[in-house]
Parts: C-alpha cells; sequence; structure tokens
C-alpha cells in the first residue's frame, strides 16, 4: 500500500474499533473479569493486546501502537506521556550505571539535560559527538558503549547525520542506536530501513498537528523491543486516552499537512536565502544546509522546521523589534502544528560542546505552517525592516 493509504488505514483493526470509523476513547483504570479463567487468560496475554489494566493500555493505545508499527516500522511501538518522557524512558530501558552514551552534540536540549543530570547521577557517562561525524563515530566508541543517540536533523542547527555509516560502526561493537526522527516523521524517514534500533517521536509536533496535545512514541526493531516494552510497563509510563486518540486522528491528515508545510517551508527558505540580512538558511533540503548530502540521499521529503543564521553585525538584541510585533510567526515552544513559529535560538555555544559554535550572527528557528507562504514572507519582510543593526 502506498503511504496515503497506510495512513487512512493503519491500527484500523475492528478488534480496536468495534466497526466505527475511529476507536472509542477508553478511559480505564480497572479492567474487570467475569471468572478466574478470563483473569489468567488476560495475565497470559497482557503483553500481547489483551485488555488487562488501564495503565498498560486499552483498545485506544493499541490502535496508535498498531499505527505506529505500520507506519514507521519496528516490531512494537511503546507510548509516553510527551516526546521527552519517550526520550529519557527509551534510554532508561537500556542503561545502567557504568555505561556509556554517544549522544550527537546538537541533540533537543533537554536530552543534553537528562544526560548532564539524571544519566550522570546514575552514573553513565556521556560524550558529545560532532554531529557530521559518520563512520568516525568508531573512534568514540568503548567497550561499554550502549547507546548511540542520533537525532537529524539536529534542533536547531539542522545538521542531518549519516545514520547508516553511524549505525554500521555502532553495530559492529554492539551499541544500540536510538533515533530522535521528529524531524523526519514515519512518512520522511524511514528509521529501521537505516540501522536504527529505537525510533523516537515527539508526536506531539506532527503527528498530533494541531498544538493541543502532548504524546511520545518509541518503535523497536526485534532485537530491542521486548526489552523496550518491558522497560517502559516497569517505569510505569502510560499516554492519557484522549491525548492518544489526538495523535491517532491527527495522523490520518499528517500526509496532507505534511505535504503544504513542505512545500510552504521551501517557498519561505528560497525567499529567505536571497535576503541581505540572511548568511545562509539551514534547511536540510537546501545546500547550504550541513550534512543536506545525506538528507538527499536518505530522507523522503522535509517539513516546516528550519532555521537560518543572520550575517555579521547582527546582535542578538536587534532582533527584538522584528520579533515582538510579528502578526502570524507567533514567539513559542514546540512545532508541528498547523500554525507558524519563530524562536531565537539563545545561548548555543554553551549547548555544543563537541564543535563549537561559529556563526557570524543570530540563529532563528522557524516553524512554516500551513498559512499562505505569501503572507508569511510579508510578515517577515515587515519583520527584517523592523531591524535596527
Ligand atoms: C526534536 C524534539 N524531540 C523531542 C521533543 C520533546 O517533545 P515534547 O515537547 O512532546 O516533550 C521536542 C520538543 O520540542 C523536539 O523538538
Amino acid at each position: 500500500m502506498k503511504k496515503e493509504t497506510r495512513l487512512v488505514e493503519a491500527g484500523r483493526r475492528r478488534e480496536w474499533t468495534g466497526g466505527v470509523v475511529n476507536p472509542p476513547v477508553y478511559h480505564a483504570s480497572t479492567v474487570i473479569f467475569d471468572t478466574v479463567a478470563d483473569m489468567q487468560n488476560a495475565i497470559r496475554n497482557r503483553a500481547k493486546g489483551s485488555l488487562y489494566y488501564g495503565r498498560r493500555g486499552t483498545p485506544t493505545h493499541f490502535a496508535l501502537q498498531d499505527a505506529m508499527c505500520e507506519l514507521e516500522g519496528g516490531a512494537g511501538c511503546a507510548l509516553y506521556p510527551s516526546g521527552l518522557a519517550a526520550v529519557t524512558g527509551a534510554m532508561l530501558s537500556f542503561l545502567e550505571s557504568g555505561d556509556h552514551v554517544l549522544m550527537v552534540d546538537g541533540a533537543y536540549e533537554p536530552t543534553r539535560t537528562f544526560c548532564d543530570t539524571i544519566l550522570k547521577r546514575m552514573g553513565v557517562e556521556t560524550t558529545y559527538y560532532d554531529p557530521l561525524v559518520g563512520a568516525g563515530i568508531s573512534d568514540l566508541i568503548r567497550d561499554t558503549t550502549k547507546i548511540v543517540f542520533v537525532e537529524s536533523p539536529c534542533s536547531l542547527t539542522m545538521e542531518v547525520q549519516d545514520i547508516p555509516a553511524i549505525a554500521k560502526a555502532a553495530h559492529a561493537r554492539d551499541a544500540i542506536v536510538m533515533l530522535d526522527n521528529t524531524w523526519g516523521t514515519p512518512l520522511f524517514f524511514k528509521p529501521f530501513e537505516h540501522g536504527v534500533d529505537v525510533s523516537i517521536q515527539a508526536a506531539t509536533k506532527y503527528i498530533v498537528g494541531h498544538s493541543d496535545a502532548m504524546l511520545g512514541t518509541a518503535t523497536a526493531n526485534e532485537k530491542c523491543w521486548v526489552q523496550l516494552r518491558e522497560m517502559s510497563l516497569q517505569l510505569g509510563y502510560c499516554a492519557g486516552p484522549d491525548d492518544v486518540y489526538l495523535g491517532l486522528r491527527g495522523l490520518r491528515t499528517m500526509g496532507l499537512r505534511l505535504k503544504q508545510h513542505q512545500e510552504n517551508a521551501l517557498e519561505v527558505a528560497n525567499w529567505l536565502k536571497d535576503r541581505p540580512e540572511v548568511d545562509h538558511v539551514r534547511h536540510p533540503a537546501l545546500e547550504s544546509c550541513p550534512g543536506h548530502e545525506f538528507w538527499k540521499r536518505d530522507f523522503l521529503g522535509s517539513c516546516g522546521l528550519f532555521s537560518f543564521v543572520m550575517k555579521d553585525g547582527y546582535r542578538e538584541s536587534a532582533l527584538t523589534p522584528m520579533l515582538d510585533n510579528m502578526e502570524l510567526f507567533k514567539m513559542g515552544f514546540s512545532w508541528g502544528g498547523y500554525e507558524s513559529l519563530i524562536l531565537p535560538a539563545h545561548g548555543l555555544d554553551k549547548n555544543r560542546t563537541a564543535v563549537s559554535w561559529q556563526a557570524p550572527g543570530p540563529l532563528v528557528r522557524l516553524h512554516v505552517g500551513l498559512e499562505n507562504p505569501k503572507d508569511l514572507i510579508t510578515d517577515l519582510e515587515k519583520g527584517f525592516a523592523r531591524i535596527g543593526k
């Protein structure tokens, strides 16, 4: 089946939907068994999608888990109450004291913080590595390296990684490759075809797609699924049924939305690259983005998120009159909803430790939404006119 058809069909088993188009939203903790035999049967099959106890999932959850495996691949999918919980929960599922993690230098900032605080306290050491290291990662792998974590493209700075080369080196030393695939979505990057073992989605972004729920997923291959599933159950992770439902509903239109995000973002990015204020645009589909060649080789599309770097002479504070008065590009965290967002990147120099961050001017991140791109360009044009030096 083609991806558009899969998006419509995925996870809609009659057992989960009961015959209506969408699965009901089960609000459940206790599940009642009529007989001892029923209860024992549920215990035996609790890892196989039987209704056992709310925390272990209901047909609402099972439908999204099925759909994610169908769309992203993998042997199973664990759900989490946020994207960050999916990152930390997936990592905790495999780590123990004495282990070593290789973390990409451009990881989402709270992922770094987790490594620098909770993992450190657990006795897990983290080494940050150059996002463009490629096969050179093998020089950094130790006997104790348990996870090589990739996020491609990186948060804010957007470097695209050579995931197949990194995965090959990691597997040669028995390390697990974990990916934050939120930018790639289940449609634009196929993690398990490129050597990834566990793929994480902040479903809060394009899967939910309307900025109205928090949700995370982690899909895993056969090698990692049972451990990921058991550990996430033991840690007590569960996602709220309303949010899971919104994730499922979002999936159905994600293909269409992404098509438009892609088109709009490319129009805005191409306009930005010719602006006199802009040094370069970091959009994976443009040659000016570090690692563009890996995007071209491995990805099936691009979404609405990218950044640009201002020219020398523009200080961060000069952006304030632009940002304070934008009409359509709103300032706010997160991305992946239907609306456009703008975010100045503060403190990048502190959050890049393997490779120091060097740029002539400040970096601005955009999420290009579903508005007409001509209106978005007008908004940016007026914003640039407000900038002083
Ligand atoms: C790349 C990436 N991963 C993970 C997350 C965390 O997701 P959530 O906000 O759902 O916790 C974010 C959020 O911005 C993100 O951008």
